[in-house]
């Protein structure tokens, strides 16, 4: 197994690994520290089926059934898929999933590690690949805040919420996209995040907030609360962070959920088709120990 980086803010290219095939565990530990180090690990190539996708993101950890999923593989309630695509009429995916700047699950009171993607399907205009998934790097962003801002929100909190996200993303014209269910809610009810957090590999400080789930830090004058966290939503938009992932069929992405954010740019039509399988996965294994 070869770890080549990019050498941008983010991102590194694994060869020579066949995921498919049962996970040493020593790559298993090699892969859980690039993904600190690297935040977003691209594997070229891959060809396994669903359960084995599922198997190798439960090897991270728990795998996270989404809350209000439409859309799995058949019998395989936490691997969703992602699509615009349709067959007789009835769409196969969720068609605008990721479609903002997010963290998946900073709005569940246990917060997921990473986030799987299996891509089957890229949508290309004159031979360019579109649907490129974006990253920032919340490493960096915390390191950069000035000291007397990381001394203010020091041990601070904020309410992050799904609604949040979900609602946005319903107020979207032509959105599939159904109200929540009071069940729903009661699953996901809006929690509180450490702001400043520490990553579970890197043992690193990263900001916490994303503009998709992010509502108000807690116990701080609402308009106060805004203008905080208008300055780190536009302090996270530095060009230096960003890093952007041109997909190719057979690509399995791996992303860090805890230190950086994510947003899937809809720059393709309904007509040009894109197709993902996700898994999920949940920080739920003493990854310190693991990396140790
Ligand atoms: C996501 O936010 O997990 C989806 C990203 C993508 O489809 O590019």
């Amino acid at each position: 197994m070869e770890i080549i980086p990019t050498g941008q803010t983010l991102g590194a290219r694994i060869e020579g690994i066949d995921l498919g095939e049962p996970l040493p565990d020593g790559n298993f530990r090699t892969i859980l520290r690039a993904l600190g180090a690297h935040g977003v690990l691209c594997f070229s190539r891959q060809t396994f089926d669903v359960p084995a996708f599922a198997a190798f993101g439960r090897r991270f950890g728990d795998l996270e059934i989404n809350v209000a999923n439409l859309f799995y593989a058949p019998g395989f309630p936490e691997v969703m898929i992602l699509s615009n695509m349709q067959e007789n009429g009835k769409p196969l995916g969720l068609n605008d999933a990721g479609q903002g700047w997010h963290t998946d699950m900073s709005y569940s009171h246990d917060v997921a590690l990473a986030n799987v993607l299996h891509c089957q399907r890229v949508p290309r205009r004159n031979g360019k690949p579109l649907g490129e998934t974006q990253f920032r790097n919340m490493h960096a962003a915390y390191d950069d805040l000035p000291d007397s801002l990381k001394h203010r929100l020091e041990g601070r909190t904020a309410t992050h919420d799904f609604a949040k996200f979900w609602e946005e993303m319903r107020q979207r014209p032509g959105s599939r996209r159904l109200p929540l269910t009071p069940e729903q809610r009661a699953k996901k009810p809006p929690v509180s995040q450490p702001l400043f957090r520490r990553h579970p590999i890197t043992d690193r400080l990263v900001l916490y907030a994303n503009p998709g789930y992010t509502m108000f830090i807690d116990g701080v004058d609402p308009n106060e609360s805004g203008e905080i966290l208008d300055f780190l939503f536009r302090h996270q938009e530095r060009a230096e962070y960003l890093y952007a992932h041109h997909w190719t069929e057979g690509d399995v992405l791996m992303w860090d959920n805890i230190g950086t954010v994510h947003n899937a740019v809809a720059d393709y039509t309904a007509d040009e088709p894109r197709y993902m399988r996700r898994v999920q996965v949940m920080a739920s294994l003493d990854y310190p120990a693991l990396v140790a």
